[in-house]
């Protein structure tokens, strides 16, 4: 089943970077995925002001570049919010929803991160939408739940056509930044869990979907995470911001 979900390698820089260091670091990510990219699929999720930056410096290239987030409406008295309308117009391709620190401090609920998901398909943007359990959750037993709460509300909103084309990611909290990675088992636990669900509104949509695994992934423990079957490859945070380091995953996801 995995054999037909290329892996995909998602950087996200989160509130990292300026322009100069940017330069060198796209640049350079540009240059070594070209020769590592065969089977697997790369991408950058920058900061919003330097979208048009990623798009000079990487069109042409084998990466593509994505958004954090993006609004929950598609335009309108909203200051400071950024419509997937917006982002498309810099050649953007994906767009993180639901991520974590978004629902954490910014206190956004499962329905409001479904709707981003569907502004950003409508867009013609593939939705990263991640999902995970604190560490309280899933020492209380309640992953499964959480995820499921997470997950529901945007399979609810999207037609099967859409659901098809969205990017699952499971980032359990207490592993993001933190140095804890979950174990291969545990990940593949919950991908396969993930994607059950899926199958229960549509087998063949489930087989389709990538989940990748965010949370403290790097180099010397991401073949071990993407060799499992449903683990389609990684979201990068803290690793995505040195070339080689973030390179060296994506060679991991080539297998
Ligand atoms: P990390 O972050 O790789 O630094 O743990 C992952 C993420 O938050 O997407």
């Amino acid at each position: 089943m995995s054999r037909e979900r290329a892996k995909l390698v998602v950087g996200n820089w989160k509130m990292h970077g300026r322009i100069g260091d940017n330069a060198t670091l796209l640049t350079e990510v540009a240059a070594g995925a070209s020769a590592l990219q065969k089977g697997v699929r790369v991408g950058v999720c920058v900061p919003c002001p330097y979208l048009a930056q990623s798009q000079a410096l990487l069109s042409g290239s084998v990466v593509q570049w994505g958004i954090q987030d993006v609004s929950a409406h598609a335009g309108g008295a909203f200051t400071g919010e950024v419509a997937a309308e917006m982002a498309a117009d810099f050649g953007v391709t994906y767009a993180i929803v639901g991520h974590s620190e978004r629902r954490a401090y910014h206190r956004e609920s499962p329905e409001l991160v479904a709707s981003k998901a569907q502004r950003a398909i409508e867009a013609g943007l593939t939705p990263i939408v991640c999902v995970g359990e604190t560490l309280e959750e899933r020492q209380a037993g309640t992953t499964e739940q959480i995820i499921g709460t997470q997950l529901e509300a945007v399979l609810q909103i999207l037609t099967e056509e859409q659901a098809a084309g969205i990017v699952v990611a499971y980032e359990p909290v207490w592993a993001i930044g933190t140095g804890k990675t979950a174990t291969p088992q545990q990940a593949e636990e919950v991908h396969a869990h993930i994607r059950a669900r899926i199958a229960g509104r549509d087998a063949k949509i489930a087989a389709l979907v990538r989940i990748q695994y965010g949370g403290s992934v790097k180099a010397a423990n991401a073949a071990e995470l993407f060799s499992m079957p449903n683990v389609d490859g990684g979201l990068i945070g803290g690793a995505s911001l040195k070339a080689e380091e973030f390179l060296a995953i994506v060679a991991a996801a080539r297998g």
